[in-house]
C-alpha cells in the first residue's frame, strides 16, 4: 500500500481491500481502538449533504479523531487557490483529506500531490462511501453476495457506477436498465466487464432487468449540479419509476435500496420506498459504518 494510500473509486481498493474494509464496517465500534487519535480529518462540500457529513464525522470521532468540515466556497478549490496549494496545507493538519466535488479531477489532483490520503465524498464520476454502504447492507441481508442479482432502474451516474464496482468486486451481477442517452458506453461496459466473475449487462427495459434480482436500486434522476436540465431529464425517465408492479418482478426475498434523498412519485413509488422490501434507513445508517470501516482500513488496522 502507498505512503498515502486513498479511495476516489471503489476499484482504488481491489478486491483484498474492499473485504478488508466490508469487515472492518461490521465488527464492533469497541475492536477497532483509536487508530485516529490526535489525528484530523478535514471534509470539504462544494455540494450539500446530509448523510456523508453525519456519518463521515461520527466515524472519525469513534476512531478517536477530529473532523473538520469546511464548505467548498470556503476553501475555494482553483477560484480562492489552486487544489495544490490546497491540499500542501490541509496536509499539514490533516491525516486524511475528504471532500465532495464537482470536478473528480480536482481530487486526482490531490492525490498527485502525494501529500495526504484523499477520499471522495462524491464527485461527478462516482461516490465510492455510497457503495461501501449499499454492499454492507446487501451483505446483512444476503449473507454471501455471489451469484446475487443487482438492477439498477434510471441514470448511469455516480452512484450507478460505484454500485456496479462494488457489486461485480463483490462477485454479484449487474443489470442496468437505463434510457439512450443516460446509460454507460459500451467501452464502460468492458471496463466493468473486468471487475469480477458475475455479469454486466444493460438494457433500455426496466422490467427484464428487475426480473429475478436480489436488490434493486434506484437514484433521482436529477443530480445535484443537473438542475436546470430537470424537465428534460424528468421527461427521458418517465417510464424508469421503480413502482409496486414493476418491484413485483424481483426475486422473492428482493430489497429495495436508494442512496437518498429520495424522490417519491418519481423515480420511486412512496409505497416500494416506504414499504416493507426497502432498505433505504438500514442503508443510510450503513453510511457511518462503511465509513469506519474505510478510514481504519486507510489508517492500517487490520
Ligand atoms: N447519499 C448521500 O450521499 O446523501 P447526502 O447527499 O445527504 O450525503
Ligand atoms: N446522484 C446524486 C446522489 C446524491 C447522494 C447526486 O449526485 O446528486
Amino acid at each position: 500500500m502507498s505512503e498515502h494510500p486513498s479511495m476516489l473509486d471503489i476499484t482504488d481498493l481491489g478486491p483484498e481491500g474492499l473485504a478488508s474494509v466490508v469487515d472492518l464496517a461490521l465488527r464492533p465500534v469497541g475492536d477497532l481502538g483509536r487508530p485516529l487519535e490526535g489525528d484530523g480529518v478535514a471534509l470539504v462540500f462544494e455540494k450539500p449533504s446530509n448523510r456523508t457529513r453525519h456519518s463521515m464525522e461520527m466515524a472519525v470521532s469513534q476512531l478517536g479523531g477530529h473532523p473538520v468540515y469546511t464548505r467548498g466556497e470556503e476553501v475555494g478549490l482553483d477560484s480562492r487557490e489552486p487544489v495544490e496549494d490546497v491540499i500542501r496545507v490541509l496536509a499539514g493538519y490533516h491525516r486524511i483529506v475528504a471532500a465532495r466535488v464537482f470536478d473528480h479531477g480536482h481530487l486526482k489532483r490531490m492525490r498527485a500531490a502525494a501529500v495526504t490520503s484523499v477520499v471522495n465524498l462524491l464527485s461527478d464520476h462516482s461516490h465510492p462511501m455510497q457503495a461501501l454502504a449499499d454492499v454492507l447492507t446487501m451483505t446483512r441481508e444476503f449473507g454471501d453476495l455471489t451469484g446475487r442479482v443487482v438492477a439498477w432502474v434510471g441514470d448511469y451516474n455516480n452512484v450507478a457506477r460505484s454500485l456496479a464496482e462494488v457489486s461485480l468486486m463483490s462477485g454479484m451481477d449487474v443489470r442496468l436498465a437505463c434510457p439512450a442517452g443516460y446509460d454507460a458506453s459500451d467501452a464502460e461496459l468492458d471496463r466493468l466487464s473486468l471487475l469480477g466473475a458475475g455479469a454486466i449487462s444493460q438494457s433500455d427495459a426496466a422490467a427484464s432487468a428487475v426480473e429475478g434480482a436480489h436488490a434493486v436500486h434506484t437514484d433521482t434522476w436529477v443530480s445535484m449540479g443537473q438542475e436546470d436540465d430537470a424537465a428534460t431529464r424528468r421527461a427521458a425517465f418517465a417510464d424508469y419509476t421503480v413502482d409496486a408492479e414493476l418491484f413485483s418482478l424481483a426475486a422473492d426475498d428482493a430489497v429495495f435500496m436508494h442512496c437518498m434523498p429520495a424522490y417519491r412519485g418519481l423515480e420511486v413509488s412512496a409505497d416500494v420506498f416506504d414499504g416493507p422490501r426497502s432498505r433505504v434507513i438500514t442503508q443510510a445508517h450503513d453510511r457511518m459504518h462503511a465509513a469506519r470501516g474505510l478510514l481504519a482500513h486507510l489508517v492500517g488496522v487490520r
